[in-house]
């Protein structure tokens, strides 16, 4: 092969990069994930953020539990097993579409250390982003958004976050936003202040 080609040589193994991908798209990948209690906001939070960052021309998409939960984790409960399973299998899809140049925002309960942990180990080093939405269980009990709350305590609902299964609080999020003290403007302001601070953002 002449010289000409020799700006080829990074492809021969025929093999895309992550890197190649974020200088295609312009931006870094990477997950942000979301965890706290059932109606604390995450689902809210990434929704909102996902049109910031959309608006920045990047390429963005959110996993959610209560979408997930019809399709790829259809078979799955909410015992500590199937939650470790779910979020394993959230933890490899987030690696997979930071792989392919995509920001990713999972909001999931995800209510223990060790599946938080676990979702660290499998991804790249740091290529993932603990936010934990706070809020407190009378606060999310209050909003009860999806009337779960109550059928909980009827005992309607088994294993529910709060009620009759615990939450673990995040120790050393990388970032905590309280959803009961500042409005969902304002916490969305501070995780998009956050990515700019680190260079996450599109120019
Ligand atoms: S996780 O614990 O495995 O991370 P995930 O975020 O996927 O949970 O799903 C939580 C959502 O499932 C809640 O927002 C709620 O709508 C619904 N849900 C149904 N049963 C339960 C339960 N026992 N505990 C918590 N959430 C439940």
């Amino acid at each position: 092969m002449s010289k000409m080609h020799h700006s080829h040589i990074s492809w021969q193994h025929g093999h895309v990069t992550k890197q190649d991908r974020q200088k295609l798209n312009g931006h870094p990948s990477y997950l942000l994930w979301f965890t706290g209690l059932s109606g604390s906001g995450k689902s809210t939070l990434t929704i909102q953020l996902e049109k910031r960052l959309i608006n920045q021309n990047m390429h963005v998409f959110i996993l959610d539990g209560d979408n997930i939960r019809h399709g790829l984790n259809k078979n799955l409960g909410f015992s500590p097993e199937d939650r470790t399973e779910n979020i394993r299998r959230i933890a490899e899809v987030s690696k997979l579409m930071v792989s392919a140049g995509v920001v990713t925002l999972s909001a999931f309960i995800s209510p223990y250390r060790a599946q938080r942990q676990m979702v660290k180990d499998i991804m790249d080093d740091g290529d993932c982003i603990e936010i934990y939405v706070q809020a407190n269980l009378r606060t999310c009990e209050k909003r009860d958004s999806k009337g779960l709350y109550e059928k909980a305590r009827k005992g309607e609902i088994r294993n529910f976050t709060g009620i009759d299964a615990p939450y673990e609080e995040p120790e050393s999020p990388d970032l905590i936003v309280n959803t009961e003290k500042y409005t969902i403007k304002q916490s969305v302001d501070r995780i998009y202040q956050y990515l700019l601070n680190k260079n996450l953002v599109k120019k």
